[in-house]
């Protein structure tokens, strides 16, 4: 049995992928230090699969301990979601992020490097495109400056690691998220939000289940066909299965280049309205909302070409809108 290390794997997307990994055969191990994620999750992920994953509570940024795990323990790849991702967050705090986001990852490349392990998953987002020239946005598009700190350590993160690729033995590969949305269907694992969220969806569960009074739709005066923002919506779980294509790529040395990095969308835009529409269709309930200003740093539209996905990964997304709009109301509800 293959033996993977997630990091970040209480995580939103990092617990999903823990469990397709374990469905698909895989040893997990995770790595957590629980800042922004509940011991709990551990718990739920083994009522889903069975198998309790093996659970390390580290901080990245502390090498002593990076080094420490790696002297003991044997690991056939990484998965590495663990990180900072509040957008906001990042530009009141960036120095927080550099050296969460990039001090972590050049810790575990060294590692990697001193023991040549050579498979590595890194969490990238489509924000390296910035507002692109085109849609859909594929892989040959160009990377724009970033908006915030955050996006900056996605787009430093897929530097150092294309350099690293060149100098050493690594093959790794970069997928870059669209947004991410829904739960599990088992409704055991999905999305905790800390405080207020930033994020469209879990704000119209909140919104829908009382525990916020309204949603602000940021904008209608975008130039799409009803005005507001399309972003191209993923349901976590194909999104999770995108990761054990990607690992299986390197695992199989199916790879192209040591570097490889793919867009992981569905390719369908929706506009906020088109969501909040879904919304209440999918779950029989009425949302309160109102339009307001838009929200600074965000861009008019974003949605995935995945022409490139499909073929060189041999995944698709499998889920539709109200499918993964459904599933984060059948979690909220949960949470009440
Ligand atoms: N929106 C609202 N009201 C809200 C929240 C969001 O109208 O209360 C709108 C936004 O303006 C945007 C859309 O809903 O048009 C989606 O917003 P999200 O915050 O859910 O997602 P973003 O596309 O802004 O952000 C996502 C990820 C970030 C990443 C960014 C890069 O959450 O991590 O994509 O494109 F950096």
């Amino acid at each position: 049995m293959k033996k993977i290390l997630v990091t970040g794997g209480l995580g939103f997307i990092g617990s999903h992928t823990v469990v397709e990994l374990q469905n698909t055969g895989f040893e997990v191990i995770i790595i957590d230090d629980l800042s922004n994620s509940s011991i709990d999750v551990l718990e739920n992920i083994t009522k889903i699969t069975g198998t309790q994953p093996a659970f390390h509570n580290i901080d990245l940024r502390i090498k002593k301990d990076v080094k420490n795990f790696f002297d003991t323990n044997k690991i056939d790849g990484i998965i590495h979601f663990a990180a900072f991702k509040a957008v906001g967050e990042s530009v009141q705090n960036p120095l927080d992020y550099y050296e969460n986001n990039i001090g972590s990852l050049v810790y575990l490349l060294q590692e990697m490097r001193d023991r040549n392990l050579d498979n590595f998953i890194f969490s990238s987002s489509c924000t390296v495109y910035g507002q692109a020239d085109e849609l859909p946005i594929t892989e040959n598009a160009p990377t724009k400056p970033a908006e915030s700190p955050y996006g900056n350590t996605k787009q430093i993160g897929e530097e150092i690691i294309r350099d690293t690729c060149k100098a050493n033995s690594l093959n790794a590969i970069a997928l870059r998220y669209f947004n991410p949305i829904g739960a599990h269907d088992s409704v055991h694992i999905g999305e905790l939000p800390l405080g207020v969220p930033q994020n469209l969806i879990p704000y119209v569960t909140q919104t829908a289940a009382g525990i916020r009074e309204q949603l602000s739709v940021f904008g209608d005066d975008y130039d799409t066909a009803d005005g507001t923002a399309i972003r191209d919506y993923i349901h976590v779980v194909d999104l999770a299965k995108a990761h054990i294509a990607a690992l299986q790529r390197l695992l199989e040395k199916n790879n192209k280049t040591s570097f490889e990095f793919f867009n992981v969308g569905t390719g369908k835009g929706s506009s906020v309205l088109e969501v909040i529409k879904a919304f209440e269709n999918a779950t029989d309930q009425k949302l309160n909302y109102k339009i307001v200003g838009r929200r600074e740093g965000d861009i008019t539209a974003a949605y995935a070409d995945t022409t490139i996905a499909n073929k060189e990964l041999n995944w698709k997304t499998e889920k539709t809108l109200e499918e993964a709009l459904n599933s984060s109301w059948e979690w909220q509800k949960k949470q009440l």
